[in-house]
Protein backbone atom coordinates (compact mmCIF):
# COMPACT_ATOMS: atom_id res chain seq x y z
CA UNK A 1 0.00 0.00 0.00
CA UNK A 2 1.42 3.56 -0.72
CA UNK A 3 0.12 6.18 1.03
CA UNK A 4 -0.45 9.69 -0.58
CA UNK A 5 -0.98 12.97 1.56
CA UNK A 6 -2.67 15.66 -0.47
CA UNK A 7 -2.91 18.92 0.23
CA UNK A 8 -5.07 21.25 -1.88
CA UNK A 9 -3.94 24.63 -0.54
CA UNK A 10 -5.08 27.68 -2.09
CA UNK A 11 -7.07 29.77 -4.59
CA UNK A 12 -6.90 27.17 -8.19
CA UNK A 13 -4.55 24.61 -6.04
CA UNK A 14 -7.68 24.18 -4.56
CA UNK A 15 -10.09 23.52 -7.59
CA UNK A 16 -7.54 21.32 -9.81
CA UNK A 17 -6.98 19.07 -6.72
CA UNK A 18 -10.54 17.90 -6.18
CA UNK A 19 -9.99 16.91 -9.79
CA UNK A 20 -6.76 14.84 -9.17
CA UNK A 21 -8.67 13.50 -5.32
CA UNK A 22 -11.18 12.04 -8.28
CA UNK A 23 -9.10 10.46 -10.74
CA UNK A 24 -7.17 8.66 -7.63
CA UNK A 25 -10.58 7.57 -6.64
CA UNK A 26 -11.28 6.21 -9.91
CA UNK A 27 -7.80 4.53 -9.71
CA UNK A 28 -8.53 3.03 -6.46
CA UNK A 29 -12.06 2.02 -7.24
CA UNK A 30 -11.98 0.77 -10.62
CA UNK A 31 -8.56 -0.47 -11.64
CA UNK A 32 -7.59 -1.61 -7.66
CA UNK A 33 -4.35 0.50 -7.29
CA UNK A 34 -3.36 -0.16 -3.99
CA UNK A 35 -2.99 3.64 -2.68
CA UNK A 36 -4.27 5.44 0.79
CA UNK A 37 -4.78 8.64 0.50
CA UNK A 38 -4.48 11.59 3.74
CA UNK A 39 -6.43 14.64 3.06
CA UNK A 40 -4.75 17.59 5.21
CA UNK A 41 -6.37 20.98 5.53
CA UNK A 42 -3.35 22.99 5.04
CA UNK A 43 -3.77 26.34 3.52
CA UNK A 44 -4.58 30.29 3.96
CA UNK A 45 -8.04 29.77 5.37
CA UNK A 46 -6.99 27.34 7.70
CA UNK A 47 -3.67 29.42 8.64
CA UNK A 48 -6.58 32.43 8.92
CA UNK A 49 -9.06 30.51 11.15
CA UNK A 50 -6.48 28.54 13.53
CA UNK A 51 -2.68 29.92 13.05
CA UNK A 52 -1.77 26.72 11.80
CA UNK A 53 1.09 26.08 8.75
CA UNK A 54 2.75 23.01 8.75
CA UNK A 55 2.38 21.06 12.37
CA UNK A 56 5.42 19.41 13.12
CA UNK A 57 3.84 16.50 13.74
CA UNK A 58 2.24 16.47 10.59
CA UNK A 59 5.20 16.97 8.66
CA UNK A 60 7.29 13.90 10.38
CA UNK A 61 4.62 11.59 9.90
CA UNK A 62 4.86 12.69 6.27
CA UNK A 63 8.54 11.97 6.02
CA UNK A 64 7.91 7.91 8.14
CA UNK A 65 4.39 7.31 6.66
CA UNK A 66 4.12 8.41 3.02
CA UNK A 67 5.68 7.73 -0.15
CA UNK A 68 4.20 10.90 -2.05
CA UNK A 69 2.61 13.99 -1.19
CA UNK A 70 0.45 15.97 -3.96
CA UNK A 71 0.33 19.71 -3.29
CA UNK A 72 -2.32 22.28 -5.34
CA UNK A 73 -0.47 25.65 -5.09
CA UNK A 74 -0.35 28.00 -2.08
CA UNK A 75 -0.26 31.88 -2.28
CA UNK A 76 -3.54 33.69 -1.10
CA UNK A 77 -4.10 37.91 -1.34
CA UNK A 78 -5.36 37.57 2.36
CA UNK A 79 -1.54 36.35 3.77
CA UNK A 80 0.63 39.43 1.58
CA UNK A 81 3.27 38.20 3.51
CA UNK A 82 3.03 34.08 2.65
CA UNK A 83 3.74 33.39 5.87
CA UNK A 84 1.67 29.85 5.67
CA UNK A 85 2.85 29.06 2.05
CA UNK A 86 6.59 29.53 3.23
CA UNK A 87 6.10 26.99 5.98
CA UNK A 88 4.59 24.50 4.51
CA UNK A 89 6.30 24.74 1.21
CA UNK A 90 9.73 24.97 2.15
CA UNK A 91 8.44 23.11 5.07
CA UNK A 92 8.18 20.23 2.48
CA UNK A 93 10.81 20.72 0.27
CA UNK A 94 13.65 21.65 2.51
CA UNK A 95 12.04 19.54 5.79
CA UNK A 96 12.23 16.64 3.54
CA UNK A 97 15.12 17.61 2.00
CA UNK A 98 13.75 17.33 -2.09
CA UNK A 99 16.78 18.91 -3.30
CA UNK A 100 15.84 18.26 -6.84
CA UNK A 101 13.05 19.62 -8.79
CA UNK A 102 12.04 17.80 -12.10
CA UNK A 103 10.18 19.71 -14.48
CA UNK A 104 9.44 17.36 -17.66
CA UNK A 105 8.73 20.09 -20.70
CA UNK A 106 6.78 18.34 -23.45
CA UNK A 107 4.27 19.97 -25.91
CA UNK A 108 1.54 17.60 -26.48
CA UNK A 109 -0.34 19.23 -29.47
CA UNK A 110 1.69 21.02 -32.70
CA UNK A 111 -1.37 23.95 -31.56
CA UNK A 112 -0.13 24.39 -28.08
CA UNK A 113 3.32 25.08 -29.39
CA UNK A 114 3.62 29.22 -29.37
CA UNK A 115 7.04 29.30 -31.98
CA UNK A 116 6.42 30.04 -35.50
CA UNK A 117 7.29 26.84 -37.51
CA UNK A 118 7.95 24.81 -35.06
CA UNK A 119 5.97 21.26 -34.24
CA UNK A 120 5.11 19.48 -30.69
CA UNK A 121 7.68 16.71 -31.54
CA UNK A 122 10.44 19.45 -31.24
CA UNK A 123 9.58 20.52 -27.51
CA UNK A 124 10.54 17.41 -25.48
CA UNK A 125 12.85 17.83 -23.25
CA UNK A 126 13.53 17.86 -18.90
CA UNK A 127 14.46 20.57 -16.71
CA UNK A 128 16.42 19.45 -13.34
CA UNK A 129 16.38 22.66 -10.80
CA UNK A 130 18.27 22.27 -8.05
CA UNK A 131 15.58 23.13 -5.38
CA UNK A 132 17.01 23.68 -1.73
CA UNK A 133 19.98 26.66 -2.19
CA UNK A 134 20.69 29.42 -3.80
CA UNK A 135 18.49 33.12 -3.45
CA UNK A 136 15.45 31.10 -2.52
CA UNK A 137 17.51 29.62 0.75
CA UNK A 138 18.95 33.06 1.12
CA UNK A 139 21.95 32.33 0.08
CA UNK A 140 24.16 33.30 -2.71
CA UNK A 141 27.87 33.16 -4.39
CA UNK A 142 29.40 29.70 -3.00
CA UNK A 143 28.43 27.61 -0.49
CA UNK A 144 30.46 25.20 1.94
CA UNK A 145 33.84 26.98 0.19
CA UNK A 146 36.92 24.50 0.63
CA UNK A 147 34.96 21.60 1.98
CA UNK A 148 33.82 18.61 0.28
CA UNK A 149 30.34 19.42 -0.26
CA UNK A 150 31.49 23.15 -1.82
CA UNK A 151 29.45 24.93 -4.62
CA UNK A 152 31.17 25.64 -7.88
CA UNK A 153 29.27 24.73 -10.75
CA UNK A 154 31.69 25.12 -13.79
CA UNK A 155 34.42 23.11 -12.06
CA UNK A 156 31.90 20.48 -11.20
CA UNK A 157 30.48 20.32 -14.06
CA UNK A 158 33.59 19.90 -15.75
CA UNK A 159 34.53 17.10 -13.85
CA UNK A 160 31.48 15.16 -13.91
CA UNK A 161 31.83 15.54 -17.78
CA UNK A 162 34.83 13.55 -17.92
CA UNK A 163 33.31 10.67 -16.47
CA UNK A 164 30.83 10.49 -18.98
CA UNK A 165 31.84 11.36 -22.05
CA UNK A 166 29.26 9.54 -24.24
CA UNK A 167 26.69 12.67 -23.29
CA UNK A 168 26.97 15.65 -25.12
CA UNK A 169 27.04 18.25 -23.20
CA UNK A 170 27.87 22.14 -22.85
CA UNK A 171 27.76 25.11 -20.51
CA UNK A 172 25.39 27.53 -21.15
CA UNK A 173 25.05 31.09 -19.66
CA UNK A 174 20.64 31.56 -18.40
CA UNK A 175 20.63 34.58 -21.03
CA UNK A 176 22.16 32.50 -23.47
CA UNK A 177 19.86 29.48 -22.82
CA UNK A 178 16.68 31.50 -23.06
CA UNK A 179 17.73 32.80 -26.35
CA UNK A 180 18.00 29.79 -27.31
CA UNK A 181 15.45 27.61 -26.20
CA UNK A 182 13.27 29.83 -28.15
CA UNK A 183 15.16 29.89 -31.39
CA UNK A 184 15.67 26.09 -30.95
CA UNK A 185 14.23 24.20 -28.42
CA UNK A 186 14.53 21.19 -29.90
CA UNK A 187 18.44 21.08 -29.44
CA UNK A 188 17.74 20.36 -25.69
CA UNK A 189 17.19 17.21 -24.13
CA UNK A 190 18.14 17.87 -20.46
CA UNK A 191 18.64 21.14 -18.97
CA UNK A 192 20.54 21.02 -15.15
CA UNK A 193 20.14 24.44 -13.53
CA UNK A 194 20.08 26.20 -10.22
CA UNK A 195 17.34 27.35 -8.22
CA UNK A 196 16.38 30.93 -9.19
CA UNK A 197 17.41 30.20 -12.73
CA UNK A 198 15.39 27.18 -12.79
CA UNK A 199 12.54 29.11 -11.31
CA UNK A 200 12.24 31.43 -14.45
CA UNK A 201 13.36 29.39 -17.15
CA UNK A 202 10.78 26.54 -16.29
CA UNK A 203 8.36 29.24 -17.34
CA UNK A 204 10.04 29.89 -20.51
CA UNK A 205 9.44 26.41 -20.76
CA UNK A 206 5.91 25.88 -19.85
CA UNK A 207 5.32 28.84 -22.19
CA UNK A 208 6.81 26.17 -25.02
CA UNK A 209 4.04 23.63 -24.13
CA UNK A 210 1.06 25.83 -23.97
CA UNK A 211 1.41 27.59 -21.15
CA UNK A 212 1.38 27.06 -17.10
CA UNK A 213 -2.12 24.90 -17.62
CA UNK A 214 0.06 22.23 -19.28
CA UNK A 215 2.96 22.18 -16.55
CA UNK A 216 4.05 19.33 -14.20
CA UNK A 217 6.61 19.18 -11.85
CA UNK A 218 8.13 16.47 -9.11
CA UNK A 219 10.59 17.49 -5.96
CA UNK A 220 12.50 14.42 -5.42
CA UNK A 221 15.31 13.62 -3.18
CA UNK A 222 17.05 10.36 -4.43
CA UNK A 223 16.12 9.01 -7.72
CA UNK A 224 15.85 5.56 -6.73
CA UNK A 225 12.39 5.94 -5.34
CA UNK A 226 12.99 5.15 -1.99
CA UNK A 227 12.14 8.50 0.01
CA UNK A 228 9.07 10.67 0.19
CA UNK A 229 8.47 13.42 -3.09
CA UNK A 230 6.66 16.44 -3.55
CA UNK A 231 4.26 16.26 -6.73
CA UNK A 232 2.93 19.65 -7.34
CA UNK A 233 1.85 21.54 -10.87
CA UNK A 234 3.86 24.44 -11.80
CA UNK A 235 1.25 26.65 -11.39
CA UNK A 236 0.66 29.37 -8.76
CA UNK A 237 -3.08 29.51 -6.64
CA UNK A 238 -4.23 31.99 -9.94
CA UNK A 239 -6.27 34.18 -7.23
CA UNK A 240 -7.77 35.95 -10.24
CA UNK A 241 -9.02 32.85 -11.63
CA UNK A 242 -10.04 31.22 -8.33
CA UNK A 243 -13.91 29.70 -7.92
CA UNK A 244 -14.71 30.56 -11.58
CA UNK A 245 -14.39 27.07 -12.94
CA UNK A 246 -11.69 28.03 -15.22
CA UNK A 247 -8.74 26.38 -14.12
CA UNK A 248 -7.29 24.02 -16.41
CA UNK A 249 -6.83 20.75 -14.14
CA UNK A 250 -4.30 19.19 -16.95
CA UNK A 251 -1.89 19.97 -15.54
CA UNK A 252 -2.62 18.34 -12.24
CA UNK A 253 -3.40 15.60 -13.95
CA UNK A 254 -0.07 15.14 -15.62
CA UNK A 255 1.74 15.70 -11.94
CA UNK A 256 -0.30 12.86 -10.97
CA UNK A 257 1.21 10.78 -13.68
CA UNK A 258 4.46 11.47 -12.55
CA UNK A 259 3.29 10.79 -9.39
CA UNK A 260 1.66 7.15 -10.27
CA UNK A 261 5.61 6.80 -11.98
CA UNK A 262 7.22 7.08 -9.38
CA UNK A 263 5.39 5.13 -6.97
CA UNK A 264 5.94 2.19 -8.84
CA UNK A 265 3.87 2.29 -12.15
CA UNK A 266 5.15 4.04 -15.15
CA UNK A 267 2.28 2.63 -17.19
CA UNK A 268 0.00 5.15 -15.81
CA UNK A 269 2.20 8.24 -16.32
CA UNK A 270 1.94 7.52 -20.16
CA UNK A 271 -1.50 6.58 -19.66
CA UNK A 272 -2.83 9.95 -18.36
CA UNK A 273 -0.34 11.96 -20.80
CA UNK A 274 -2.32 10.32 -23.50
CA UNK A 275 -5.22 10.78 -22.25
CA UNK A 276 -4.37 14.88 -21.72
CA UNK A 277 -3.11 14.57 -25.20
CA UNK A 278 -6.39 13.22 -26.83
CA UNK A 279 -8.42 15.67 -24.92
CA UNK A 280 -6.47 18.25 -26.30
CA UNK A 281 -6.13 17.36 -29.58
CA UNK A 282 -10.31 17.00 -29.01
CA UNK A 283 -10.33 20.27 -27.64
CA UNK A 284 -12.18 18.36 -24.54
CA UNK A 285 -10.38 21.08 -22.11
CA UNK A 286 -10.62 24.21 -20.93
CA UNK A 287 -10.31 28.06 -22.60
CA UNK A 288 -6.23 28.36 -22.23
CA UNK A 289 -5.68 25.43 -24.31
CA UNK A 290 -8.11 25.87 -27.04
CA UNK A 291 -11.63 24.57 -25.17
CA UNK A 292 -14.79 25.34 -24.40
CA UNK A 293 -15.16 23.44 -21.11
CA UNK A 294 -15.08 24.20 -17.31
CA UNK A 295 -12.23 22.50 -14.75
CA UNK A 296 -14.98 19.90 -13.33
CA UNK A 297 -16.08 19.09 -17.05
CA UNK A 298 -12.81 18.76 -18.58
CA UNK A 299 -11.58 16.58 -15.54
CA UNK A 300 -15.21 14.41 -15.68
CA UNK A 301 -14.24 13.73 -19.27
CA UNK A 302 -10.48 12.72 -18.91
CA UNK A 303 -11.58 10.36 -15.55
CA UNK A 304 -14.23 8.80 -18.29
CA UNK A 305 -11.47 8.34 -21.08
CA UNK A 306 -9.22 7.23 -18.37
CA UNK A 307 -11.66 4.58 -17.10
CA UNK A 308 -12.63 3.42 -19.88
CA UNK A 309 -9.06 2.94 -20.99
CA UNK A 310 -8.58 0.33 -18.23
CA UNK A 311 -10.62 -2.16 -19.69
CA UNK A 312 -8.23 -2.24 -22.78
CA UNK A 313 -5.40 -2.26 -20.80
CA UNK A 314 -5.78 -3.42 -17.01
CA UNK A 315 -3.48 -1.49 -14.36
CA UNK A 316 -0.74 -4.14 -13.07
CA UNK A 317 -0.53 -3.74 -9.77
CA UNK A 318 2.85 -3.79 -9.13
N1 LIG B 1 4.30 26.37 -5.99
C1 LIG B 1 3.33 27.22 -5.69
O1 LIG B 1 2.48 26.92 -4.86
C2 LIG B 1 3.30 28.56 -6.38
C3 LIG B 1 3.94 28.76 -7.60
C4 LIG B 1 3.82 30.00 -8.23
C5 LIG B 1 3.09 31.02 -7.62
N2 LIG B 1 2.50 30.79 -6.41
C6 LIG B 1 1.64 31.80 -5.76
O2 LIG B 1 0.43 31.89 -6.49
C7 LIG B 1 -0.09 33.21 -6.43
C8 LIG B 1 -0.33 33.75 -7.84
O3 LIG B 1 0.93 33.83 -8.51
P1 LIG B 1 1.09 34.19 -10.05
O4 LIG B 1 -0.13 34.92 -10.51
O5 LIG B 1 2.42 34.79 -10.23
O6 LIG B 1 1.20 32.78 -10.80
P2 LIG B 1 0.04 31.73 -11.20
O7 LIG B 1 0.72 30.54 -11.77
O8 LIG B 1 -0.85 31.49 -10.07
O9 LIG B 1 -0.80 32.44 -12.36
C9 LIG B 1 -0.24 33.17 -13.44
C10 LIG B 1 -1.22 33.17 -14.61
O10 LIG B 1 -1.07 31.94 -15.32
C11 LIG B 1 -2.33 31.47 -15.76
N3 LIG B 1 -2.57 30.16 -15.14
C12 LIG B 1 -1.89 29.58 -14.12
N4 LIG B 1 -2.38 28.36 -13.85
C13 LIG B 1 -3.40 28.17 -14.70
C14 LIG B 1 -4.30 27.08 -14.91
N5 LIG B 1 -4.25 25.93 -14.19
N6 LIG B 1 -5.24 27.21 -15.86
C15 LIG B 1 -5.32 28.32 -16.61
N7 LIG B 1 -4.48 29.37 -16.47
C16 LIG B 1 -3.54 29.29 -15.53
C17 LIG B 1 -3.35 32.51 -15.35
O11 LIG B 1 -3.53 33.38 -16.41
C18 LIG B 1 -2.69 33.21 -14.20
O12 LIG B 1 -3.16 34.51 -14.07
C19 LIG B 1 0.94 34.01 -5.64
O13 LIG B 1 0.51 34.08 -4.30
C20 LIG B 1 2.22 33.20 -5.75
O14 LIG B 1 3.07 33.39 -4.66
C21 LIG B 1 2.56 29.58 -5.80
Amino acid sequence: MKKIAIIPGDGIGKEVTREVRQLLDVYRRDAGLPIELWDLNLGADRYLSAGLTMPEDVLSTIGKDCQAVFLGALGDPRVPGHEHARDILFGLRFGLDLYANIRPVRALDDRLVPLKGKRAEQIDFVVFRENTEGAYANIGGQLRRGTADEVLWLRVFREVRELYPEIESDHMYVDALCLRMVQAPEEFQVIVTNNLFGDIVTDLAAALQGGLGMAASANVHAANGEAVAMFEPVHGSAPALAGKDVANPFAAFLTTGMMLGHLGWPGEERRIESAVARAIAERQCTPDVGGSLGTRAAGARLREQIQRSFQGTPVPQG
